[in-house]
């Protein structure tokens, strides 16, 4: 059916970051200032993310301490932005490895990207207003990765997080209906092997999955708790 296909070879790259959209973790430092990050080890299952964080970064420090944070979602139309926090930290002195990699120490990341921080309504973390979506989330569970690796361990950390509240522009959401947001006008940005992408404009045809009523995702009666 899909004609000719190419021999593989096995491979060894140093990262697996195959593509997947930059979230933008807003917390709360120990003096109440803000610190913001991007990064792109996220996916959901129900209003649960799970979040892949260095371990010694300032927003798994952060996230550990207060149990919060705010996931703000940039659409690709905010590149700009996230591209000014990379190669960033909010860690004072600068990790070594990190020094290595070239990153250095930044205090104010609302103020060099140029994206407005305003607390959560739920948690004290930041939003950022300039993102189309930002999800409050509280920590439920961090999981220490590859225990059993000599060279990684204590390195990673996979965070579960539990969303409390959830905003979203009026302009990514489906024409009366107050609740779904419009794949079509929602532009997620991609980072794939350090690089930014934004997905196609069209769908590519129609979807199965998608003939399933969103509605029926959420178990009836459940409300978020704050
Ligand atoms: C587009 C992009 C995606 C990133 N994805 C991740 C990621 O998934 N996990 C991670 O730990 N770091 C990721 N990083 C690197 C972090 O941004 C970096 O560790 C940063 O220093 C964290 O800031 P903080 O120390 O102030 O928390 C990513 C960076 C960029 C620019």
């Amino acid at each position: 059916m899909h004609g000719t296909f190419s021999v593989s070879h096995q491979i060894e790259p140093a990262i697996l970051y195959f593509g997947t959209p930059v979230v933008l973790i807003g917390s709360t430092n120990e003096d109440g200032s803000f610190n913001l990050a991007p990064m792109s080890s996220a996916w959901w299952v129900g209003w649960r993310c799970m979040l892949g964080l260095a371990a010694n970064s300032k927003t798994t420090e952060n996230m550990i301490r207060t149990g919060e944070c705010v996931l703000n979602l940039p659409s690709a139309a905010l590149v700009g932005a996230v591209d000014r926090l990379a190669r960033t930290t909010g860690s004072d002195p600068v990790p070594s490895g990190k020094r290595m990699r070239g990153y250095r120490h930044a205090r104010d990341k609302f103020g060099l990207c140029g994206l407005t921080a305003m607390p959560g309504e739920t948690v004290a973390a930041p939003r950022a207003l300039e993102c189309p979506v930002q999800i409050e989330a509280r920590v439920a569970h961090v999981h220490e990765m590859a225990e059993e690796d000599a060279v990684w361990r204590g390195n990673l950390a996979a965070i579960e997080v539990r969303v409390t509240r959830v905003h979203a522009h009026s302009g990514i959401m489906m024409d009366g209906e107050p609740n779904r947001v419009d794949p079509d006008r929602w532009r997620p940005l991609i980072m794939s092997f350090q690089q930014f992408y934004g997905l196609t404009s069209e769908k590519l045809q129609r979807s199965e999955l998608g003939q399933i009523p969103e509605a029926m995702y959420k178990p009836p009666g459940w409300k978020p708790a704050a």
